[in-house]
């Protein structure tokens, strides 16, 4: 059984969420976790499940221009430098309900505003065919560049072994909360 992780990050905060999903995932399955600028241009019948991860930028999954506006506050280049998220849904080919999917996103935790990487995602994730397994999930910065609120890795972590541990049950879709 094997799962791909698909991650978008500016500052490094959703690589490492993504990571830490792929490590909770791996208790179960065969992972590789990919940044959305090396991720394949296909997702394959043979996957059992697609998890896709990004930064929440103006409510939403990152443009172009929310990017730009990452780059000039960054201190060190982005993990994220060409295409995020929202172009390989726009482009990636194949999907069907064979293989399950779940989408998460970073966020900031205080003030916690509307909109949510994760949930624009999903809605493209299911309009590709997939089959989404638990709701998307958010994860939590204490501000732009970071970091990650304390827990939140391991959250990641936890969130990943129960996702991994469903779809390997292969039970239909059940909230993991
Ligand atoms: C241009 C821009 C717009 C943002 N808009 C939002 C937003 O609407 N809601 C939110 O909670 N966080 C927002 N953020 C904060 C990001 O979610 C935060 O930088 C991200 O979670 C950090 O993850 P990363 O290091 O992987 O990029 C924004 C950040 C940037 C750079």
């Amino acid at each position: 059984m094997r799962a791909l992780v698909v991650f978008e990050s500016m500052f490094g905060n959703t690589k490492v969420v993504a990571d830490a999903v792929a490590e909770g995932l791996a208790t179960r399955m065969r992972v590789t976790a990919v940044e959305v600028g090396v991720a394949p241009v296909a997702i394959e019948d043979d996957l059992a499940l697609v998890v896709v991860g990004g930064p929440t930028h103006a409510f939403g999954m990152s443009r172009p221009g929310t990017r730009q506006d990452a780059a000039k506050q960054a201190e060190r280049p982005l993990v994220s430098a060409g295409p995020g998220l929202r172009e390989w849904l726009e482009t990636v080919q194949g999907g069907s309900p064979q293989v399950a999917a779940a989408a998460f996103d970073t966020r900031i935790d205080k003030p916690r505003l509307p909109g949510s990487a994760a949930r624009a995602a999903e809605r493209r994730l299911r309009r590709l065919g997939l089959r989404i397994a638990v709701p998307a999930k958010s994860f939590y910065v204490a501000g732009t560049p970071g970091p990650l609120v304390a827990g939140e890795q391991e959250r990641a972590r936890r969130w990943g072994a129960d996702l991994g541990a469903l779809v390997a049950a292969g039970r239909p879709a059940r909230w993991v909360t």
